[in-house]
């Protein structure tokens, strides 16, 4: 009999985001036609790239060096350049462009970070979360999620006191990680958070990990606040990528930047270790990474960034203005990224509710989804049976919160409108079933 060659943490591996795909192919199937609103990738949302930004990129592919390997930290004017932006924020952690290393997407770095880190030790995360980092951590020691509450009755800010109290009594914890601006809340962390968040890290001895890919999707009196702003002398990493700015998610182009490196042997010899893995990998995908100082550095970069903020901003709007007026959901405006999660308070889910399914086939394949999973969950299931719109459960982003995330990338407005009024009614309606 072979030895059990399946990782412990095998089952922590979920990614609702495109489980939930799986489903919704199945009906389709079925004769559903579905409207697909789960996923966070603006190009097959039909967001059309900048023809200036595609223009650089054409350039960069007649050049033979794009198509060569390059160094394993990553091409080096770019991370000069990359360097020399982190080191212009007044008050900042400085770095150097050897603080900088590349991926092959943020997911890539997530995976190298946490799969680097000991065993015993363990990265305290926030829930809801983006489940690349709670799923990566929990899988490395297949250990249960270790996790402080971001409170929707509280525009979903997190209560430092529990953060404290959970560093306190768990020696175990070596790191605290976040997504800013958030996916899926859509909160950018006010200033005083963050701060407190370095200093628990200072006192316990901890260091920061701070996913940044929506640092610059900012709105509504949102400002980007970076974590060189605020680690002061924590040693401390941020990733940072193209996929959500330029967007370029098929680009699977990223990197992180660390501080304070040079301050603590440990976290210095923790980050030599991802360098090493990455080295066993050559490098990362060359040809992205050499038009980041031609896109970050153009004089239309800084305008794009705002049209497209403002774009978020009307259309985070949009959604607040019809999911706040349904009762049985809590809501917070969006600040940040684009999406909105959406809440449902406690007690309004009873056996049996249902939407009216568009054939019997539907209706029989979404009773037998709907056995034992949570209310969320069967709304969504449910929705897809009758409206074919495909929305990502929250308890998905390994929180046991019931509620949905929608995303703000349909680029049509009327659709757009249409598309959160019915899964608006879709909620009063499956409510009052
Ligand atoms: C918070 C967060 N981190 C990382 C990623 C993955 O980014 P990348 O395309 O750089 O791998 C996503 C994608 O949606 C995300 O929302």
């Amino acid at each position: 009999m072979r030895t059990n060659i399946v990782h412990e943490g095998a089952g922590f591996l979920e990614y609702e985001i495109r489980q939930i795909v799986e489903h919704a192919n199945r009906m389709r199937g079925m004769g559903q036609k579905i409207t697909w609103e789960n996923i966070g990738d603006p190009i097959a949302m039909k967001e059309e790239v900048a023809p200036w930004i595609k223009e650089i990129v054409r350039d960069i592919v007649s050049q033979n060096a794009s198509w060569g390997y390059c160094q394993t930290r990553g091409v080096q004017e770019t991370r000069d350049f990359l360097a020399d932006r982190v080191n212009a924020r007044e008050g900042g952690v400085q770095i150097s462009p050897d603080d900088i290393i590349f991926f092959n997407g943020t997911a890539d770095a997530i995976d190298k970070v946490y799969e680097l880190t000991h065993r015993n030790a363990r990265i305290l995360l926030p829930a809801p979360i983006y489940s690349t980092h709670s799923s990566n951590e929990s899988k490395r020691g297949g250990y249960d999620p270790l996790h402080f509450r971001l409170d929707p009755k509280n525009n979903w800010l997190p209560d430092m006191e529990e953060v404290r109290r959970i560093v306190h009594y768990n020696p175990s914890i070596a790191g605290i990680g976040f997504v800013n601006p958030d996916n899926p809340t859509g909160i950018v962390y006010p200033r005083e958070i963050l701060e407190e968040f370095a200093e628990i890290a200072r006192q316990y001895d901890l260091f920061l990990l701070v996913d940044e890919i929506y640092s610059h999707i900012c709105y509504n009196g949102a400002e980007p606040f970076h974590l060189s702003q605020y680690a002061h002398d924590v040693p401390a990493i941020s990733m940072r990528g193209i996929s959500k700015e330029y967007p370029w998610p098929g680009a699977r182009c990223a990197w992180i930047e660390v501080m304070n490196k040079n301050k603590d042997p440990n976290f210095s010899a923790f980050i030599d270790s991802i360098l090493a893995s990455k080295m066993l990998e050559v490098c990362a995908t060359t040809l992205p990474q050499i038009s980041i100082p031609r896109v970050f550095g153009s004089p239309k970069y800084p305008e794009h960034l705002k049209t497209r903020a403002a774009i978020f901003e009307k259309r985070a709007n949009q959604a607040y203005d019809i999911f706040s007026k349904v009762p049985g959901l809590i809501c917070h405006r969006p600040q940040g990224a684009f999406y909105m999660s959406v809440v449902f308070e406690d007690g309004v889910f009873h056996p049996g509710q249902k939407l009216q399914a568009a054939n019997p086939q539907l209706r029989e394949y979404v009773d037998a989804l709907c056995q034992n999973v949570p209310g969320d969950k069967q709304f969504v299931y449910n929705l897809l049976a009758s409206k074919g719109i495909c929305i990502v459960p929250l308890t998905g982003f390994a929180t046991d919160l019931c509620g949905f995330r929608v995303t703000m990338l349909n680029t049509d407005d009327t659709v757009r409108n249409t598309l959160f009024q019915e899964i608006a009614d879709s909620v009063t309606e499956f409510l009052n079933s």
